[in-house]
């Protein structure tokens, strides 16, 4: 298994290009399953979990072929998804278990096909993430759901209907999959406390491309109209705000200067002013943003998790690694997800203050964090282990690696051209 090796203390300097969007790909490569005309997406970053949803749709049947975007590299991948025939409704385990949003071709495999075997995707290193108000939607809409041998299994034998689902909890995957299962419903489907994340709204502009009129674009009342069929469409994927905010924070962790390019200032609104309060400047480019803190110390700031336009969840541990070298206190609260604070350990390992109180972290600014060997279980916990090492004394090795490349495309190379001193080991 790889690792990644970096000597901490160099400062980061010089540009860093942001992929396009892996949570906003995902559910757009899933809508490919509601039409039988291709749907073109660019921008689409190279991550294991793209190639694991290949391998998913492509067991449903879909033809997919990948040709390097504009400008090779630097604009990721341009993927032609062609779903003429569903060959298969089943999703197994083998993938779901990879892949936990594998879940999400539920609603549209469901309205295109009337049925859907889809795995239950298990046991996750951040919680018990059920599955349970993807489930209530559905039968909202009159699909008919039972739990046999570990798989959700699901039939709508007349179709299903446009109805009215207030979510309970705001929730990402949920609302993607009922988005695409109203598309094909019959009548008109009215989603409140819809998730509003930027990835929604993207979803929402690819159906809309696609030929399915969608209202509220942006708002927690989504207005989705049922149609007998979809176009063709092409559709260009966000940049990643989450990679955004990663190298943000990894840039404010060693005092650097970097311009992240095709990066987004709007996407990452909360977390942009969140590091400056932490002393941090991030101001708009013509190409993206430029990230700096070239004088004085880093601030504790204190950070609460929330639904879109809240501060990611996705950003929490890397936020955590700053704030680890920040001066004063910064307390952390976590309201999406249980148990993600699998980092404060390895973190504590390489010298960090921090105490957990149930769903709160206290991170007290040391002067020194300290090299060591460390792993992590999820790929934003990972993540912030790099970001630790950028600013740690001597070597820090990162185990685990496969979960970075679940969500950072190129890391070492997109370090490394900044002046980092990082390299991958192979085996
Ligand atoms: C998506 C993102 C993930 C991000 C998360 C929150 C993708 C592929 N993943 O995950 O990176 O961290 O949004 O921004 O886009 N919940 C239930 N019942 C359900 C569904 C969810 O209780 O049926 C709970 C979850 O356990 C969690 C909260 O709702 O506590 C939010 O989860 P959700 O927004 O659904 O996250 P994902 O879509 O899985």
């Amino acid at each position: 298994m790889d690792r990644i090796r970096i000597k901490g203390g160099r400062q980061l300097k010089g540009e860093i290009r942001i992929s396009g969007s892996k949570n906003a790909s995902l559910p757009l490569m899933v809508a490919a399953l509601l039409s039988d005309k291709p749907l073109t997406l660019h921008n689409v970053p190279r991550l294991a979990d793209i190639t694991t949803m290949i391998q998913l749709l492509q067991q449903h049947g879909v033809e997919v072929s990948a040709a390097a975007g504009e400008n090779g590299h630097a604009h990721g991948t341009t993927l032609v998804l062609r779903a003429e025939k569903i060959v298969s409704t089943t999703a197994p385990y083998d993938i779901v278990r990879k892949m936990r949003a594998s879940v999400l071709v539920l609603g549209a495999l469901l309205t295109r096909e009337r049925e859907a075997r889809v795995s239950l995707p298990g046991g996750c290193a951040i919680g018990a993430r059920p599955v349970d108000l993807h489930i209530a939607g559905l039968k909202a809409m009159g699909a008919e759901i039972d739990i046999d041998g570990g798989y959700l299994v699901a039939k709508a034998p007349g179709g299903l209907r446009g109805a009215r689902y207030t979510f309970p909890k705001v929730s990402v995957g949920a609302t993607e999959n009922l988005m695409m299962a109203a598309a094909l419903a019959k009548g008109t489907t009215v989603l409140d406390n819809a998730a509003r994340e930027p990835e929604i709204t993207d979803l929402a502009h690819c159906l809309i491309a696609l030929g399915v009129p969608v209202d509220g674009v942006g708002t927690e009342t989504l207005t989705i109209e049922g149609v007998p069929a979809l176009k063709a469409a092409e559709h260009s994927v966000i940049p990643d705000r989450i990679e955004t905010g990663t190298y943000a924070m990894a840039v404010a962790m060693t005092a650097g200067d970097v311009e992240l390019v095709g990066g987004r200032l709007d996407l990452i609104e909360t977390a942009a002013q969140t590091l400056r309060a932490a002393g941090v400047s991030l101001e708009p480019t013509a190409r993206g943003v430029r990230v700096q803190r070239t004088n004085g110390a880093l601030r504790g700031v204190d950070v609460m998790t929330e639904p879109y336009p809240g501060f990611p969840t996705d950003l929490q541990a890397q936020m955590m690694a700053l704030m680890t070298r920040a001066e004063g206190a910064a307390m952390i609260t976590e309201t999406v997800f249980e148990s993600r604070f699998m980092h404060v350990p390895e973190l504590s390992r390489m010298g960090a203050n921090v105490t957990i109180h149930h769903e709160s972290a206290l991170v007290r600014g040391v002067p020194k964090l300290r090299g060591a060997e460390v792993m992590a279980t999820d790929l934003r916990a990972s993540v912030s282990l790099a970001i630790a090492g950028l600013a740690a004394e001597g070597h820090t090795t990162v185990n685990r690696v496969y979960h970075l490349d679940r969500g950072y495309e190129r890391l070492e190379e997109k370090l490394g051209a900044c002046g980092a001193d990082i390299e991958r080991l192979k085996g």
